[in-house]
Formats: structure tokens, C-alpha cells, sequence
């Protein structure tokens, strides 16, 4: 059996070297490294593949958050809702913004914000919620879009962890790729994400031809022609190295995820009837694309101790995420309310390896450690 990685990206690109390879020295002789026609040619193709009017490169998913949020003309003290259980570049981008974070709590199931507190949290400064659709399964997008229409809300999706993961958008059942349905929405190709690049990388998606334009500009130093601006931009733009390597990965991103639910299937089948863990749950209004796999385990368990146990033998497992974000120094000082709900997962959430390239034994083994494991 091969060694069990957490992510094995370097598996992964020496499956495809030789097709990489040669992309990547192309970009090379061709003397073109920043934007041009490989950065091009990679934003059609994601926004053929998304259905999305307009995809706009940039360097990574934490500037992707923050132009999304400085296009929208937002004034400081405004209040932005996000949840607080998530990777920190969400609120990191409304804070350096001057913009105020509200926290929601989670849904324990499924571990996405709880769109049944965000009414609550409405005041008449709030201006736009950011739904992160987690570890790869999209937040309830219809109430989200209903709740956010009433009180005429951005809505800025963060599908760092989704792209590729489709939701129900409306009482039909026709779904749409998550990043797709709010006003924007944005993805990070790092290297461990579904579709990862070998460095940094993000994008930005919109329908609205008007804040396209806008985000195009705040990528880009605020200039529409070279040296003339017209706004206080970023420098944030996607190489065309990394451009060339998405491009040949976005054709193989469906058949990634479709691996990844495998492994997933496989390792609910062997660990549900385990009494001591929770395995993930799916929603009928998302498709589930495991960016993460993600168990609880129940309070007697001690984490650490099976934490332990499995790097004894081979099995590298993360915490994601071990602290809530209105926990964390920085940002305590927004909270006003309590959110039980995040800090409990906090204590007993544990991820197991999942990537495209895991194989059938290495699952097995995993699960045969497990099952050994408070017998
Ligand atoms: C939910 C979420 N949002 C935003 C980001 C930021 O992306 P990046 O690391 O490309 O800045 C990440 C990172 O993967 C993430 O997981």
C-alpha cells in the first residue's frame, strides 16, 4: 500500500507530467507570464464550464473576497454576515475593509451557516452575507436568496471549497454551480483545493456585466488603459502559469470530484454503524464534492488520543477547524452573541484523507483502524 496522504498533489501531477510539462514550458518560451491569452483562454473556459456570464481571474480566494466586497460600494461600519465557522480569509477581507462582521452559528449537521438565524441578525446596517459553502456541500441557497432579497442583501458566495458542487436555486429542480447564484461569487485555486493550481490562484463570478467591470478594474490596479486609473485597485492577477495548469485540470475537475464522493461513499459504508462517530451528511438541496471529510466524534472520545492512534499507524488526519473565528484574537471583539453551536464542532470535528488520488486499499485500511479503535 502507498503512504496515506492528507492531499496528494504531487501524485496527482505526476500522473498528468508529461501534458503539464509541456503546458507550462509553452508559457515559458512564450514570454507571456502575467494575464494574456493563456489567463484568457482559462476565464472562458470557467465560465463556459459554470454557465456564468463573467469570470475574472485573480491571485487568490482572500483577494477574490475582498474585491468582491469593495465593488459593491460599501461604506465602513456596514455589517457584513458571515459565519464563524470557516476558513479565517472570509472575515479577514470584511475587516480590513472597515466593514463589521456579524457571526452566525452552524448547522451541526452539516456544519454551513444557519440560515434559520439570519433574520435575526439583520439590523439596517447590515449590506451583504457571505455563504461559504464548506468542505465542499452549498449552503441553502433559496432561503439565503429569499432572505436576502427581502432585506436587499448582497450576497457574495465563497466557494473556495465548492467549485464544481451544484445547488437548488429556486422551487424547481433545477440546480446551478455554487459561485453561480449570488451577486458574486468566488473560488481559490490552492493547491489542495478540488481544482488547485502549483501556487496561488483565485476568481471572481458574476452575471452583472456592470460590477464585472468594476472587479476587472480592482484586480488590476484600478486601470482600464495601461497607467490611466480610474479606482484604488489591488495588484492581484492569476499568472499564466497557473492559468495553463487549470486549464488542463478544469476538463478533469468533475471526474476529481466524482473520485472524491467515491472515497466518501466508501468510507460512510464501513464507519455509519459506528456508534461513537457521526459520519457527514448530505442535503437534498446540494451536491456534496468532499473537499474535506469531515466526522464528529462523540464527546467521550478523546480527539487527541485517536488523533494519535491513527498517525501510529500511517494515518494523517487535520482539524478543520479547531477554534471558531469570533474565538480568535482579532476578531472577538465583534461578538454579541453566543454561537454554542460552532465552538462544540470546534472541539469535536476531525478530517480524514480524502483526494482523487486515495486508493481503494488505503481507504480499507483507514476504515479497518478505525473500526479497531474504542473496541
Ligand atoms: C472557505 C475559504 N475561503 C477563502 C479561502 C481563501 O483562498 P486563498 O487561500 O486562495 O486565499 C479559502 C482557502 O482555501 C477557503 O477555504
Amino acid at each position: 500500500m502507498k503512504k496515506i496522504h492528507m492531499v496528494d498533489v504531487v501524485s496527482q501531477y505526476e500522473r498528468y507530467s508529461s501534458q503539464i510539462n509541456k503546458k507550462v514550458l509553452d508559457v515559458i518560451k512564450s514570454g507571456c507570464y502575467i494575464k494574456g491569452s493563456e489567463v484568457e483562454k482559462f476565464e472562458k473556459s470557467l465560465s463556459t464550464y459554470l454557465n456564468s456570464k463573467h469570470v475574472i481571474s485573480c491571485a487568490n480566494g482572500t483577494d477574490a473576497l475582498s474585491i468582491a466586497l469593495m465593488s459593491l460600494n460599501l461604506n465602513a461600519g456596514d455589517e457584513v454576515l458571515v459565519p464563524t465557522f470557516t476558513f479565517v480569509s472570509t472575515v479577514e477581507a470584511v475587516c480590513l475593509l472597515g466593514l463589521k462582521p456579524v457571526f452566525l452559528d452552524i448547522n451541526p449537521k452539516t456544519f454551513l451557516l444557519d440560515h434559520k438565524m439570519v433574520e435575526t441578525k439583520i439590523s439596517h446596517k447590515t449590506k451583504a452575507i457571505i455563504p461559504v459553502h464548506l468542505f465542499g456541500q452549498c449552503c441553502d441557497m433559496q432561503s439565503i436568496i429569499s432572505i436576502a432579497k427581502k432585506f436587499q442583501l448582497f450576497i457574495i458566495e465563497d466557494a473556495a471549497q465548492s467549485l464544481g458542487s451544484k445547488c437548488l436555486y429556486n422551487s424547481t429542480l433545477n440546480k446551478k454551480f455554487s459561485g453561480t447564484l449570488g451577486h458574486i461569487g468566488i473560488t481559490s485555486f490552492y493547491p489542495s483545493n478540488n481544482l488547485g493550481c502549483f501556487g496561488d490562484g483565485g476568481a471572481l463570478f458574476t452575471q452583472n456585466k456592470e460590477l464585472a467591470d468594476k472587479i476587472y478594474l480592482l484586480a488590476n490596479h484600478g486601470q482600464k488603459e495601461r497607467y490611466i486609473y480610474d479606482t484604488i485597485g489591488l495588484n492581484s492577477r492569476l499568472d499564466a502559469l497557473q492559468a495553463a495548469v487549470l486549464s488542463f485540470k478544469l476538463p478533469l475537475l468533475d471526474s476529481f470530484n466524482k473520485l472524491r464522493q467515491k472515497i466518501a461513499q466508501q468510507y460512510n459504508t464501513r464507519l455509519k454503524s459506528l456508534s461513537w462517530l457521526t459520519v457527514p451528511i448530505t442535503i437534498n438541496s446540494s451536491d456534496h464534492i468532499y473537499h474535506q471529510y469531515s466526522i464528529i466524534l462523540d464527546s467521550q472520545i478523546n480527539r487527541l488520543d485517536f488523533q494519535n492512534y491513527l498517525s501510529e499507524n500511517g494515518i494523517p488526519t487535520m482539524i478543520y477547524y479547531p477554534k471558531p473565528l469570533h474565538k480568535q484574537r482579532p476578531y472577538m471583539h465583534f461578538v454579541t452573541n453566543q454561537l454554542p453551536i460552532a465552538e462544540m464542532i470546534c472541539e469535536n470535528i476531525i478530517s480524514l484523507p480524502i483526494h482523487p488520488e486515495m486508493e481503494n486499499d488505503q481507504v480499507q485500511f483507514i476504515c479497518d483502524k478505525i473500526q479497531k479503535y474504542n473496541n
